[in-house]
């Protein structure tokens, strides 16, 4: 596998479209109309709490995490990497980048994400950068379907 000469990228609300089509490109769910609305996600950027961060490979988005806080925990999200950009280390990059964002600037020293059971990728991702399994479930209630 060749080396990437992708570079690291703050994004805005402006690149919305560029998220959402990879994040589609890379399988997961987008709720379009809930949550993943352009509206939305230009909110959840004006808020403060939020930085999303990527990778462009000669201009175009080949990765990306959504990095968020509340306060207590670091969190990181959404992270995708287009399918022919994997296995270059792109996603343990991209984790290196949240981590040092939530410590030196945020203070904060737990750092967490969910993981759904099968995603093994995701799951051995994690652990190899040093991430504990926990027994925890998460719940969720939703407002509305598709929130
Ligand atoms: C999970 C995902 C983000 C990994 O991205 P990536 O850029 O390929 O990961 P990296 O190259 O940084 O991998 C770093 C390490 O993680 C582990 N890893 C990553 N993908 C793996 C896989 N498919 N199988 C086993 N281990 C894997 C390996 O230890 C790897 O190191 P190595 O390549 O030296 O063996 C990518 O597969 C993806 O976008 N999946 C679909 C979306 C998704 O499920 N996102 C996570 C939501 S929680």
């Amino acid at each position: 596998m060749p080396a990437t000469t992708a570079l690291l990228c703050d994004l805005s609300a402006s690149d919305y479209d560029e998220i959402l089509a990879l994040w589609r490109r890379a399988g997961l769910p987008v709720r379009g109309e809930g949550r993943d609305a352009p509206a939305e996600f230009a909110r959840q950027m004006a808020r403060g709490i939020q930085r999303v961060i990527g990778f462009r490979e000669d201009g175009r988005l080949v990765a990306v995490a959504v990095l968020t806080h509340d306060g207590r925990k670091g969190w990181i999200n959404r992270l995708a990497v287009d399918p022919a950009w994997r296995r270059r280390g792109l996603a343990r990059r991209l984790i290196a980048e949240g981590e040092r964002w939530f410590v030196q600037d945020l203070g904060l020293e737990v750092w967490a994400a969910l993981i759904e059971p099968h995603n093994t990728a995701s799951l051995a991702l994690f652990e190899a950068a040093g991430y504990q399994r926990s027994d925890i479930l998460y719940i969720s209630k939703r407002l509305r379907p598709g929130a």
